[in-house]
């Protein structure tokens, strides 16, 4: 049996058809039953993400300045991985991530540098709910270091995984916000050139770990510096391309004005109109998947 499907291409509207095995490939990724389509009102499918505040479901807190918003992690996990399977995140953070995914019913490994922020992590983690009684770990550690893939591999075949069916990434958008003093951490790269470099480390470590044919999902915003316009966005995105990976979406989010600038637009809209620049007010949200 097929399924219609009308699809707005070019401004025109088509109608095809596809057949079971086409929608089994579809739905293999993630738990939609595409008969179903039109009831997944909450799914994005557009590259423009206008996502308003941040959701405090839960134990999410906006506590961590620099970690992102629930939503991320929630509309990757829905449509690029199924309940049961493994998400890794190497740049856990406060563990947004992990406390959607033990939520959504996904495993997941986080790893943090820091460790009190790893500890607060885990903290919430247990104060969250578990209605799948799925696991959940953060590892601390240096996510540019092999050693630390290697401890992420002993927790996946404690689990039973093989392989992971999706990577988050949201690294240090460079120095905008520093993390830490310690060297290891990406906010203290001497250099944007040492940054890619670091980034790319991480790319390499973590990418044999994903099953072909299932995402990364980087998130980073780009920075100003010297009077220019640096694009961390386009060159990290190099970056993973260069490691089996291909760009699947670019999508951009609405920034909401965070707390170091919350009353002082007029000033900034002054300062850009002195300095011909234009104000940060996206970020983007790249999706690869790794070719087989
Ligand atoms: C942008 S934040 C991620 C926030 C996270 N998404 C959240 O919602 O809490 C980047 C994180 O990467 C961590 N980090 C920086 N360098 C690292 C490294 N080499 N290995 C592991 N974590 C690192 C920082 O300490 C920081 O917590």
């Amino acid at each position: 049996m097929g399924q219609s499907e009308r699809l707005g291409v070019g401004g025109y509207v088509v109608t095809c058809r596809k057949t079971s095995a086409e929608v089994r490939i579809g739905v293999a990724i993630n738990d939609l039953d595409l008969e179903q389509w039109e009831a997944y009102e909450d799914l994005i499918t557009d590259s423009l993400w206008l996502l308003g505040p941040r959701a405090n479901h839960g134990m999410h807190t906006s506590e961590y300045w620099g970690n992102f918003v629930p939503q991320i992690p929630y509309q990757a996990m829905r449509r690029f991985t199924r309940r049961g399977e493994l998400v890794i995140d190497p740049f856990a953070g406060l563990g947004t991530t992990l406390i959607e995914a033990q939520r959504l019913g996904r495993f997941a490994i986080g790893v943090e540098l820091v460790p009190q922020v790893a500890k607060r992590a885990r903290e919430l983690l247990d104060l969250e709910e578990n209605p799948y009684g799925v696991q959940t770990e953060i590892l601390i550690g240096d996510s540019t270091d092999l050693e630390t893939v290697e401890r992420v591999r002993e927790t996946m075949a404690r689990w039973g995984f093989s392989s992971a069916q999706l990577l988050i990434m949201h690294p240090p958008y460079h120095d905008i916000i520093r993390f830490s003093e310690d060297p290891r951490d990406l906010s203290n790269a001497p250099t944007e050139e040492a940054f890619y470099e670091a980034f790319a480390r991480v790319v390499a470590n973590f990418a044999p770990l994903l099953e072909p044919g299932r995402f990364l999902v980087l998130v980073i915003g780009d920075k100003y510096a010297r009077g220019e316009w640096i694009p961390l966005g386009f060159r990290t995105m190099e970056r993973v391309l260069g490691y089996g990976f291909r760009l699947k979406s670019l999508c951009v989010k609405d920034i909401q004005e965070n707390r170091g600038k919350r009353g002082r637009y007029h000033l900034w809209r002054y300062r850009a109109l002195k300095g011909n620049f234009y104000i940060f007010k996206h970020e983007y949200i790249m999706f690869f998947e790794r070719t087989r």
